[in-house]
């Protein structure tokens, strides 16, 4: 089969790195790339001589392009992804996918119509640690999962659009509703600007699962330390996934705790500790954006559904409009509404 041509339309941060993987699979060919930038266009032209530029992502509609890489700022998403899938074009979109539910459902009935795949570039799903966790957690080694807690901080990088919630919290969203296999019910979310006025930089979440499991989100760029890690507590083990861990990503602890039965006195109160063994898996580690680019190039070539489609895209958005919702009245909770069979929306509970 011929490799798949691509189109990227960004390259500043993020997009150079999807050129570079679509460069290198063998399953793609990188066609065009489009920027605003014309220092950015000349940076690709350096180091790929063949592939060509445009400032105009249009131009792309007019080359034999099968697919294209949306990887501009969120506020743009929607527009472009539009365009590209209108113009017959499979897209992948960086996360988060739109900045409304309303314009991710646009998206997805665009491509369903049109028979098109629409991929959300939620990375963490393609990390081989999150899918080693996601396998501890279903083989029932840890037994019920109690609550998680997962910290995304660093110093910066402050974005000039978006607030922290929407530029970090989509990995740890898309990673707990990938890990627990289910969608939260409600969130609350509270946060602070500090450094630009109305602009958060720090934001807590709290989101109720459905089986009475809480998960504690914590994403800042005002912080000294870059933290990337996720704690899972089970009633029989615990798991902490260190993202910035170099080899031992993650660790499975055998640790317990044992409430005593009926107590009279304080004296009786005992709770029985466990200390075990700590097992740290062997992980194969593999770009997980190489991965994320693969599975795109075989969901178009075999007609398959992406693993973060357009709806676990939409999924996401829903929750960050929610936590957006609950940062703008105080904390509140909000009621995360899912789907019926109807098509209705509703809460679960
Ligand atoms: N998956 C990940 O781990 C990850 C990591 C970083 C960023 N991202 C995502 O990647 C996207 C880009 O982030 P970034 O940090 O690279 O931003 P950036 O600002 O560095 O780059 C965006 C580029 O898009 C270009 N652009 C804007 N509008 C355009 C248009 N209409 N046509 C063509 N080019 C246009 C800009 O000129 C700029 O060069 C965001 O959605 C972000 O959330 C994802």
């Amino acid at each position: 089969m011929d490799p798949i041509k691509v189109g990227v339309i960004g390259c500043g941060y993020w997009g150079p790195n999807l050129i570079r993987n679509f460069v290198e699979l063998s399953t793609s060919d990188v066609l065009a790339v489009a920027d605003l930038r014309e220092e950015r266009l000349a940076h690709i032209k350096c180091r790929y001589p063949n592939i060509t530029t445009t400032q105009d992502y249009r131009d792309l509609f007019h080359m034999p392009v099968d697919a294209v890489a949306v990887t501009t700022p969120p506020a743009t998403h929607f527009s472009i992804a539009l365009d590209c899938l209108q113009h017959d074009r499979h897209v992948l979109v960086e996360k988060p996918l739109t900045l409304s539910s309303h314009d991710a459902q646009d998206l997805i009935e665009v491509a369903e119509t049109r028979g098109l795949t629409l991929m959300v570039g939620h990375t963490f799903e393609y990390n081989p640690a999150v899918q080693r966790l996601k396998e501890i957690i279903e083989s029932g080694e840890l037994g019920k999962v109690l609550y998680v807690d997962s910290a995304r901080l660093n110093l910066g990088l402050f974005q000039r659009d978006l607030n922290v919630l929407w530029d970090l919290a989509p990995h740890d969203l898309s990673i707990l509703r990938y890990i627990l296999g289910r969608d939260p019910i409600s969130v609350r979310a509270q946060g602070a600007a500090n450094i630009f006025k109305g602009k958060y930089d720090i934001v807590y979440l709290t989101l109720q699962f459905p089986d009475d499991i809480l998960a504690h989100v914590h994403v800042s760029w005002l912080d000294p330390r870059k933290i990337r890690c996720i704690t899972v507590v089970g009633s029989q083990k615990m798991v902490v996934y260190d993202d910035v861990e170099a080899l031992e990503k993650i660790k499975i602890y055998d640790k317990g705790v044992e409430a005593p039965p009926y107590t009279d006195t304080f004296g009786d109160f005992q709770c029985s500790y466990r200390y075990g063994d700590v097992l740290i898996p062997n992980i194969r580690f593999v770009e997980p954006l190489r991965l994320e680019c693969q599975h795109f190039l075989d969901c178009i070539a075999n007609r398959a559904k992406p693993q973060s489609c357009g709806r676990v895209g939409l999924e996401v958005v829903k929750v960050l409009e929610m936590a957006e919702r609950s940062l703008q009245n105080g904390g509140g909770k909000e009621m995360i509404l899912v789907e019926d069979r109807n098509g209705r929306e509703r809460a679960t509970a």
